[in-house]
């Protein structure tokens, strides 16, 4: 017998079919109302990019681990998008001095990571990126993607308490590395790219690696400390650090609580995110619910990618967020609402070659007043096709029969309620307007 290929899709990549694509529909419907209420503009791109895009400042995680990278049939080095701000940044750069600032833009672009599959995690996801280039006043935008980065969980219906907002510097970190670890320069992103790992991997793992980039014990100590102990930590070591990244968070913090975030906006000094081109202010949203209580999305300040593209620089601030995480904040605190298909109307037909025809014609009228109809191909009986518009929860049932036709009248059933009127079929839009608006 002859092996028959498998239906499953790619491993860690799933198959959207119509009740799936309707909740994906929604959650996208959500999300560009939200960024475009800001006055976010949507762009796109190519799935595949050059791999240099990657090469200097995504995570290093990512290049070595998770990039799907190939070279095409001319010996191009090139990767499907594991990330979309190196895009973003190269589009932006191309037309630098053309594009009217602030630049405002989002996209929904699926990305591409060799990731091991578990929940939240997958190969394939689709990934709202808003980001913001070039304000002049790099506080206020700051403000702005954290406030629209909030809103949207908000738009979602998600309450207070259900998420949580944390807020980091690089700088902050940077100072730490420098001041207390005196570790050089040249090593800070890769400490940093450890220490985003910390809650991912075990204690020992943790230690090895830190020891491996050549941290000594009291390094290590002295970093943990600064991770768990919060505020505390700061104001033991006040002296010794620069204020200068702490007064900008807790400006930050305060100004989102003065716009009524207070709820959601905290320091958490474990905010580190593993790319190598954050520069400022960097945050990720945590879900709280005890089931699900992990980051659902995040970013941060980017000054300095621009300029791998571009002789000029530009700032820069964005936030990426999956669908596959946001999917699971959604379902766990059960703000998903019933989503039903978008058809309205279902045109009958009885078995008569001249009533399928008349389905046909009918059907056509009506989508040429804007309703979206779908028509009976009439192979079966009657009650089989009511069945089928209550199986596909068409809410409107509409059948015209020969004598009916000579009468000017005409069959509507409201599938909701049950009821079945017999009308004159110059009422039919009354009705259907009646009955959708
Ligand atoms: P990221 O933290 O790698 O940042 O991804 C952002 C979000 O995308 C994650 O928090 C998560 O919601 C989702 N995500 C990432 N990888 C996966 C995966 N394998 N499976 C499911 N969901 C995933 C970035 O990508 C930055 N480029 C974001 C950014 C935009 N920073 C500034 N602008």
């Amino acid at each position: 017998m002859v092996e028959k290929l498998p239906t499953q899709p790619y491993k860690g990549s799933r198959d959207f079919y119509p009740p799936e694509m309707r909740e994906r529909g929604w959650m996208f419907s959500v999300l560009e109302k939200t960024v475009e209420s800001f006055g976010y503009e949507k762009i796109d791109a190519p799935v595949i990019e050059p791999i240099d895009i990657y090469l200097a400042k995504t995570s290093e995680e990512i290049v070595s681990r998770q990039i799907y990278s190939f070279e095409d049939r001319g010996g191009r080095k090139v990767c499907i998008r594991p990330e979309m701000t190196p895009t973003v940044s190269r589009m932006v750069s191309a037309k630098i001095r053309e594009l009217p600032r602030p630049i405002r833009w989002y996209s929904l672009p699926n990305l591409w990571r060799y990731e091991k599959p578990g929940k939240g995690r997958l190969r394939e996801h689709w990934q709202l990126n808003a980001d913001l280039f070039g304000a002049s006043d790099e506080f206020m935008a700051d403000v702005e993607i954290l406030q629209l980065a909030m809103d949207i969980l908000i738009a979602f219906k998600a309450d207070p308490g259900t998420f949580n907002l944390f807020l980091n510097h690089r700088n902050l970190l940077n100072d730490v590395f420098e001041k207390l670890l005196k570790i050089p320069r040249e090593k800070w992103p890769s400490a940093a790219r450890i220490l985003d790992k910390k809650e991912k991997i075990s204690k020992d793992e943790y230690e090895k690696m830190l020891n491996e980039a050549g941290l000594t014990n009291d390094q290590t100590k002295i970093i943990n400390e600064y991770i768990d102990n919060g505020l505390n930590f700061l104001k033991e070591n006040k002296s010794k650090l620069s204020s200068e990244y702490t007064e900008y968070l807790f400006k930050l913090i305060s100004f989102l609580t003065d716009l009524g975030y207070g709820d959601y906006v905290r320091y958490n000094p474990s905010v580190i995110r593993g790319f190598d081109y954050y520069t400022g202010m960097v945050f990720e949203i945590f879900d709280e619910h005890p089931e699900n209580r992990r980051s659902l999305y995040g970013g941060g300040r980017y000054d300095n990618l621009i300029s791998a593209f571009s002789k000029e620089s530009l700032n820069a601030v964005g936030f990426g967020m999956g669908d596959v995480t946001l999917y699971e904040f959604l379902s766990t605190h059960k703000l998903i609402p019933g989503i039903l298909p978008k058809t309205q109307i279902y045109v009958a037909s009885f078995l008569e070659e001249e009533c399928k025809k008349e389905a046909f014609v009918i059907s056509a009228k009506l989508r040429k007043e804007g309703y979206l109809v779908e028509t009976s191909l009439g192979q079966t009986k009657l009650g089989k096709q009511f069945q089928e518009a209550d199986t596909k929860k068409i809410p409107i049932v509409i059948i015209q029969g020969l004598e009916e036709k000579k009468e000017n009248k005409i069959t509507v059933k409201d599938m909701k309620s049950g009821e079945q009127n017999i009308i004159d079929e110059k009422e039919i839009l009354n009705y259907l307007e009646k009955y959708f608006n």
